[in-house]
């Protein structure tokens, strides 16, 4: 399976912050905001990840995650040269996805809950099997999102792009697993009123052929898209709390590449030393010296 996160954009609601850099390598607490994407591909086992970003911005990608080794993973670069919608993502990466199945995440959503990795290998799986999954999660104010309707047995019956009278609390969050044939799919989508190629048009190709699942974050899950100044803070706060609390990381890509053996502990120990003498270089040297064995 192939991976593809989507990092292009204007983040014109987060003005200042993004007139002068990109709204993902703003900070989320102690980590730029695109090691949580990374960290959510990787969690699904995905080992080969394409990039995409501005024009503009594709060389401090570069910059910041290189080839991808220190991960455990391949990294390539694409860039968007204006964000034409999200399933555009799956025309740019054509030729990266081949014959494969893929997995594509926004890289301003931030995932952390119990489960979580179970239900992106089920997905993976299914994906594989020639399925697609979306993730539903409940919000209080679902007219502002994508919604999915599902009925008794977990079968979609609707989705909607931020519809006025919204038929569930369920929002579509950005992180879809779709089955080999993704990018012919998306050169089937028709520009929307906005002119974008919308991701729930896609989605809504898949429902119709009998082969869209949808996977319920539940309570103890959380899920946040960081394009405000107030997601940004409340996400910023959310991680502190609780990795101060615990003493843990959440989303440290080197952390999950050597539970996964992807790296040795050597190449840990590296990255530890990288990072130097900060919370985020102790907690991995910590997991390299099997303190965190919990
Ligand atoms: P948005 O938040 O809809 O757009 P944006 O990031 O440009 O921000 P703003 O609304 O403040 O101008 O995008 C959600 C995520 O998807 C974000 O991480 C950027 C990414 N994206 C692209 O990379 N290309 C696209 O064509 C679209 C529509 C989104």
């Amino acid at each position: 399976m192939k991976g593809i996160i989507l990092a292009g954009g204007l983040g014109t609601r987060l003005h200042p912050l993004t007139l002068a850099m990109s709204k993902h390598l703003l900070p989320v607490y102690d980590k730029p905001m695109i090691y949580y994407p990374l960290s959510t591909l990787m969690l699904a086992k995905v080992r080969d990840i394409l990039m995409i970003s501005t024009e503009q911005d594709v060389e401090k990608y570069r910059k910041l995650l290189g080839d991808g080794h220190q991960f455990g993973v391949n990294l390539s670069y694409a860039v968007q040269a204006s964000p034409d919608g999200i399933a555009q993502a799956f025309l740019i990466g054509k030729e990266f996805i081949g014959e494969e199945s893929c997995v594509l995440i926004l890289g301003d959503n931030i995932f952390y809950g119990s489960n979580f990795t179970s239900k992106l290998l089920r997905a993976g799986r299914n994906a594989d099997l020639g399925q697609a999954t979306i993730f539903g999660y409940y919000v209080k104010h679902p007219e502002r999102f994508g919604v999915v309707e599902y009925d008794d047995n977990g079968q979609v019956v609707s989705i909607e792009e931020k519809p006025r009278k919204p038929k569930s609390n369920y929002a579509v969050v950005g992180l879809y697993f779709y089955p080999a044939g993704a990018a012919e799919m998306a050169g089937r989508v028709e520009p929307s009123p906005r002119g974008e190629l919308e991701i729930t048009s896609m989605n809504e190709m898949y429902l119709k052929a009998g082969k869209l699942n949808v996977e319920i974050l539940g309570r103890g899950n959380a899920w946040m898209d960081v394009g405000t100044v107030e997601s940004l803070s409340d996400a910023s706060m959310f991680i502190r709390m609780v990795e101060q609390r615990q003493g843990i990381q959440i989303s440290a890509p080197e952390e999950i590449a050597y539970r996964y053996k992807w790296i040795s502990k050597e190449e840990l120990i590296k990255s530890a030393n990288r990072y130097g003498n900060t919370s985020y270089g102790a907690h991995l040297r910590a997991v390299a010296e099997g303190k965190m064995n919990w």
